[in-house]
Parts: structure tokens; sequence; C-alpha cells
């Protein structure tokens, strides 16, 4: 049984961008030939086929001759809001080509092109999942294809269901891997192209090109909405300050976006504090002024926002961090004081200063492409402990009582707000028509987001331009840069102008629930960052 809102969206038909009403009639423009980040040197031998290849344009055309095409489809990653949605823009356009087209989802993430793990996605599978959110289709995963083995496999794969095309669903990690398969393929004769579509809640994929990853929008808008609620309950009992990690790993962006949306007594930007080196003991000292300076205009409570990245930005966690990453596997097989005997004298004294449980999150397994868990460490707590100690220390005798909170998977996986349902379809739309074209190892390009859906731009970017090397368990490897908050940005510069009135005068917003249906400016509203950034 579906709800009724589910059935609404299942039968919702998101608008599409001029370009894009007559598939048949798109053709793409070739730019300049592209260079990476950095690194050029280390980089262009690595990728000998695919390096270089220019930015190709969406423009109206003469009209084609249909062809079907056979394409295979991956989510890769965490959850993102309008996953289903790429899917669905893919199936229609492979359909508007040809009956006889065909689109394979792979089941679990990368493990399943390894496994030729698939299912065949027909009318009748994808039409429950339009407009929905989740990845449930298909599922996802976090496999990173890079041994011989596995990329010998998804070649296999690739050959033995005939596909003209894969399509990677992901983050920076899982587009870099895309770039790894192209290359790969393109050097052992096999014609699949490889697309990769721009895809994390976290925000921290983009450039020149591509204004912002799918699910941002929808992820930031729940979280605020129960930022929002939080703050409503503050106000009304007047007795908690609320401590609240976001989601979006590395970069601040959801934070900052968070802050906009609500204005909280304080948001920390990870990116801010790498800036001023600002160490743990210098950020609990801003937060236990902040609520002494509270305190004497009677306010014993708050609403703080905390993002999930924080400890990798602290210049002696950074550190700390570093040289339990270099320990790797040994790590395993000691305690904690084996642990410490082995660190240099600075990060001993970090590591043994944090609280036991903060160190255990420390040392969990690293994610598949090296990556801290930090999803699992429980920052808002170590700042709460910190600013008790702190306050405790300056013999505070006002009130400080905290609650901890941590927004995250709640975010990646509901109804896609319309920005992110429609730019998905576009975005599944467009990954096809680059299929078309032969097009391989590029990122699918939507642009032009802040104005009307109708305007919107299409085109593919490749992928080795946004590739520079950066350290991965331990080796140096060719990876897509993530794109931190800039503090020189609109949307930093408006938050850092305000912060200080919203600190000390409560000046909450209530965003409220995504609304799918009603007016435009309501139910269409871009994210801030993406206005301020327009
Ligand atoms: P992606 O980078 O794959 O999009 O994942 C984003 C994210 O939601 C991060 O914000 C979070 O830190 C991480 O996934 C959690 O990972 P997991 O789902 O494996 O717990």
């Amino acid at each position: 049984m579906t709800s009724p809102l589910q059935k609404m969206r299942e039968e919702y038909k998101p608008p599409v961008p001029k370009i894009l009403q007559n598939l048949l009639q798109v053709e793409f423009t070739k730019g300049e030939a592209t260079h990476c980040l950095s690194d050029e040197e280390e980089i262009k031998p690595l990728f000998s086929k695919t390096f270089g290849q220019p930015m190709a344009t969406g423009k109206k055309g003469d009209l084609r001759k249909p062809k079907p095409l056979r394409v295979g489809v991956v989510l890769s990653g965490g959850q993102a809001a309008g996953g289903h949605n790429v899917i669905s823009g893919l199936f229609d356009a492979l359909q508007t080509f040809s009956a006889e087209s065909a689109l394979i989802g792979f089941l679990g993430g990368p493990s399943g092109i390894v496994d030729n793990q698939a299912i065949e996605i027909t009318a009748e599978v994808v039409a429950p999942y339009r407009n929905q959110g989740g990845f449930d289709l298909i599922g996802s995963g976090r496999t990173k294809i890079e041994t011989d083995e596995q990329l010998a496999a998804s070649l296999n794969t690739a050959k033995t269901l005939k596909l003209d095309g894969l399509v990677v669903i992901g983050g920076d990690d899982s587009n870099t891997n895309a770039a790894v398969l192209a290359e790969y393929f393109q050097k052992n004769g096999c014609d699949t192209t490889v697309v990769g579509v721009p895809k994390t809640i976290d925000g921290d994929l983009k450039n020149s090109h591509i204004a912002t990853s799918f699910g941002f929008d929808t992820a930031a808008k729940v979280y605020s909405e129960m930022i929002g609620n939080i703050a409503r309950d503050a106000l009304s009992a007047k007795k908690y300050y609320h401590f609240i990690k976001l989601m979006g790993r590395s970069a601040s962006h959801i934070t900052l976006e968070c802050a906009l949306a609500t204005h909280p007594n304080s948001a920390i930007i990870g990116e801010e504090v790498a800036a001023h080196a600002l160490t743990l003991s210098q950020i609990t000292d801003l937060l236990a002024d902040l609520v002494i300076e509270r305190a004497e205009k009677g306010m014993n409570y708050g609403v703080f926002l905390v993002p999930e990245g924080l400890v990798e930005f602290i210049p002696e966690m950074k550190e700390l961090i570093k040289e339990l990453n270099a320990l790797a596997e040994r790590s395993k097989e000691m305690n904690q004081e084996q642990i410490a005997e082995e660190l240099t004298a600075e990060a001993r004294h970090c590591f043994l200063a944090l609280p036991e449980e903060i160190r255990k999150q420390l040392l969990l397994d690293r994610d598949p492409h090296g990556n801290v868990q930090v999803s699992m460490i429980e920052t808002e707590k170590l700042l709460i402990s910190s600013v008790k100690k702190e306050l405790d220390r300056r013999s505070f005798r006002g009130k400080f009582s905290a609650q901890s909170h941590f927004f995250g998977y709640e975010g990646r996986a509901g109804f896609p707000s319309n920005f992110d349902a429609h730019y998905c379809y576009a975005l599944g739309q467009t990954a096809a028509l680059l299929i078309d074209e032969g097009l391989t190892a590029y990122m699918t390009v939507v642009g032009n987001l802040s104005s009307p859906v109708e305007s919107w731009s299409i085109g593919g970017l490749p992928i080795t331009s946004l590739l520079n090397m950066e350290v991965r368990k331990g080796k140096k490897k060719p990876v897509i840069q993530k794109a931190l908050v800039d503090l020189e940005g609109k949307p930093f510069q408006f938050f850092a102008k305000h912060r200080k009135k919203w600190g000390l005068e409560d000046d909450y917003r209530f965003p409220g629930p995504i609304q799918f249906y009603g007016k435009p400016e309501v139910t269409d509203a871009i994210s801030l960052t993406l206005d301020f950034e327009k």
C-alpha cells in the first residue's frame, strides 16, 4: 500500500529544460582541450586515452535517426534524494531513442558490476520509484573498483552484457572511479563509454560547470526543518543548549546552508577553523564565551550547529588522524596505550586528551576509499564535554544543560525536493545523450540551475579536468579534488556578517517541511547557497 503522497509523487511529471524537449535534436559542440587541476605530469600518463578531452556543450541540432542503446547504471556511495529520477530520466531518454533500448541496473553498488549482479529496468520496474527518495530500486555500495581482477571482471561484465554505456551515479570518489574504468575500457579495446553523474548530499562535488551535486538541496532542507523545530522547542522551554551535528563529511556546505536557512546561535564552519588554525580549546573558548554572554542576557538555551567533518579541520586532530591512518591495519592488533606509543609527542598528547569513546571512534575502519568515517565520531558530544569543562574552569554560575543530536541519515533518502526531482531527471536524460554521442570519461552537466527549469543548459565535463594527486591509504592517487566552503564566497560572507547578531539575539527562521504542491516560490525554491552563488 502506498501513501497518498507516494502515489502523487509517482504520477508527477518533472518539467524538462527546453533543450531536452526533443532529445533527437540535441548535438554537442566541443570546446578547447582541457587540463587537470595540478600534477599533470603524473596524471596524464595514467589516462593516456582519455586525458585532455574537450568540454561538450549541448545545443539544438538536426533531427537524428533514433538508435537503440544498451546502458548499465550503478548507484555508488551514500544515498542522495533524486537518484531514482536520474534512473527514470535515463530510462525515458533511452526509450525515446528506441523501444529496443535496454537499461540494466547493477545491484548493490559497484560490486554489482564486478560480480555482474544486475536486473533489467523496465517501465513497470521503474514506475513505483519515480520521484521517490532512497536508492532502493537497485541499492548502493562503496566498493572501489581498483585491483586488476576487479577491473578485468568489470570489463568482462560490460562485454557480456554488450553495454554501449555505463552511468556511474556517485560523489567525488565514485566519479574518479568512473574515469579509471573509462580509461581501462578504452585501453582494453572495449567500446562501452562511461559517464558520471554528480551525486552527494555533501555538496563538495562542484566547480565552475557543476553548480551543485544532487541530494544537497533535499538534505539541507530536511535538516533545516528539523533545526527550526529544535529552535522553536528551545525558545519555548528555554532550558537546553542543543548541539546538532550535521552530515556532510569533510566540507561544511550543509552546515552553512542550514545556518543561512535557520539563523542558529552558532554554526562552526570547518574551513574557517582550518584557515585560522583554531585548536579544539580555542573553539571551546568561543562557545563558552557565547554561553556566558547569553547567560548575562538571561538566555540559558541555544542552538549550535557542528559539521560532522569538523575533527578533520582542527589542526592537531588532522595531524593525529594522519598518523592514525599511517598505522592503518597494524593498529587493529594494538590497544590504545600501544597506539599512543607509536604517535609523535604532539599527536600522542592530543589522542590521550580525548575522551575514550572518541579515541575508539577515531580508530574505526576507514571506508574503502580511505576516508575516516566521520559520521561515527560524536563531535557534538566532544564539544558539549569540553564546553562544560571550560565553564567549570571559569567558575560559571549560570545554567548549562546540553542535548546532543545528529541529523544525518534522515536527510539522505527522503522524497526529493522539486529542485532535486527536476535536476535529477534532466541529469538522467543528459547522461543518455552523452552515451549516444559516444563520449566517455565525462561527467554529466546540467547548468543555469538558478533560472527556471525551461532555460537549464546541458553538457559534459571531462572528468580528468577535475583530478589532482592526493595521498589515500598511504599512497598517492589521482582523485577529484573536493570543493570546500569558499570563505570569500557570498554564502559564507553573508553568514559571517550576521552571526554575531544571531548569536545574541534570537533570530531563528523556521523553514518547515519541503512542499511539493502549491506556490512555486515555496515548492521550487533553490538552496540559499545556489541563490547566493548564482
Ligand atoms: P557520498 O560522499 O558517497 O555521497 O556519501 C555522503 C555521506 O552521506 C556523508 O555525508 C557521510 O559522512 C557518509 O556518507 C556516511 O557514510 P555511510 O553511509 O557509509 O555511513
